[in-house]
């Protein structure tokens, strides 16, 4: 033995972690999380028309689409064994206004997708959002008046958009906008209706951050958004506070939990499920996709690797799963094994 082997052991007490590194079966052994399809939520953006699949610039990769396509998109995501799609509307400036009045027609882009999606990919899941933000003029996720966004009133708006999401065959009903009472809310609003089924995804912690930039780009609110969103979103400083902001739609009847942005807030992911041990979801948003893409096109790094690792780092953190431009390429990646 020489020296320096003594000298480790010494230091080590013959505790070498790097056994079961020493090769793929035992890394493959004693792999503690893993990533799979079943984990994949794929977040898609509509517009108006038919036959338009037109890319989002900011987000390489990722189109707005017509309902007719977003549908045949929907089927193959179905095929790769996505569990869920989440639309999200890039509605006509002309139909929106002060109020967001356009979420409330039952023939809106959401709703036509919706039935379209159930119809054509039964068992798939649908999971729509009900802001009012692809809807309102000034870009903001409530009803705007004197320079405030009131609260009760979007909350009103929000039951109704609800349950007319859930009538057109919605499975989860996923509040984004961070009213205060909107989970108890529309869980009482969609009982009331007859949606016992329906589920209530609360985006629980959102914060407000600068990692949703492509987003807004991609339903065209960024332009038209006049300040920012801190007086009601939570802000990036603050771990306790959205902790309790959590418990509260807990308490409200939420069936599952989503942190947003995912990867900067893993230590909100990790302790939103041991605190309340729900299903807890992240969600990779539109500026962390379009980090890694745009970095990988540079060929700065590797982005399919970035891509995964992030992912599975979710799991890791506790989330059940991710909210990720990304499932449809890595449900393939997953299928070539
Ligand atoms: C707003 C909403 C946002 C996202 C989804 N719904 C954020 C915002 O505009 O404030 C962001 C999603 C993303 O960045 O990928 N209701």
């Amino acid at each position: 033995m020489s020296d320096r082997t003594h000298l480790v052991d010494e230091i080590t007490g013959h505790r070498r972690m790097r056994r079961n590194r020493k090769a793929d079966w035992t890394r493959r052994l004693v792999q503690e999380n893993r990533l799979t399809v079943d984990d994949l939520i794929w977040p898609i953006f509509l517009v108006p028309g038919s036959g338009i699949v037109d890319p989002i610039e900011a987000m390489p990769g990722v189109n707005r689409m017509s309902v007719d396509k977003a549908v045949e998109a929907v089927r193959e995501a179905a095929d790769l064994g996505i569990p869920a799609i989440a639309p999200f509307p890039d509605v006509e400036m002309e139909k929106r206004d002060l109020t967001g009045s356009e979420i409330l027609q039952r023939d809106n882009l959401i709703n036509q997708f919706v039935r379209a999606a159930k119809k054509a990919a039964p068992d798939i899941g649908l999971i729509t959002d009900v802001a009012l933000d692809p809807f309102t003029s000034h870009g903001h996720d409530g009803i705007l008046r004197d320079g405030e966004i009131v609260n009760d009133e979007t909350v009103d708006m929000l039951i109704k958009a609800a349950v007319m999401q859930a009538d057109a065959g919605a499975d989860i009903i996923a509040p984004s906008d961070m009213m205060d009472g909107r989970i108890g809310a529309i869980r009482h609003g969609l009982d009331a209706a007859g949606h016992q089924d329906v589920g209530v995804m609360s985006y629980a912690t959102k914060f407000s951050s600068g990692f949703y930039g492509p987003y807004r780009e991609a339903i065209n609110t960024g332009s038209l958004l006049k300040g920012n969103k801190n007086s009601y979103y939570i802000s990036p400083a603050n771990g306790t506070e959205a902790l309790r902001d959590a418990e509260l739609d807990v308490q409200e009847g939420a069936d599952m939990l989503m942190v947003k942005p995912g990867i900067a807030y893993l230590d909100i992911c990790w302790r939103m499920k041991e605190a309340f041990g729900l299903p807890t979801f992240a969600y990779q948003v539109s500026g962390e996709y379009t980090q890694i893409k745009a970095a990988a096109m540079n060929g700065w790094i590797d982005g399919d690797r970035i891509m995964m690792e992030t992912l599975l780092c979710f799991k890791r953190a506790g989330c059940d799963g991710i909210l990720s431009y990304f499932s449809v390429e890595v449900a393939r990646k997953l299928a070539k094994g």
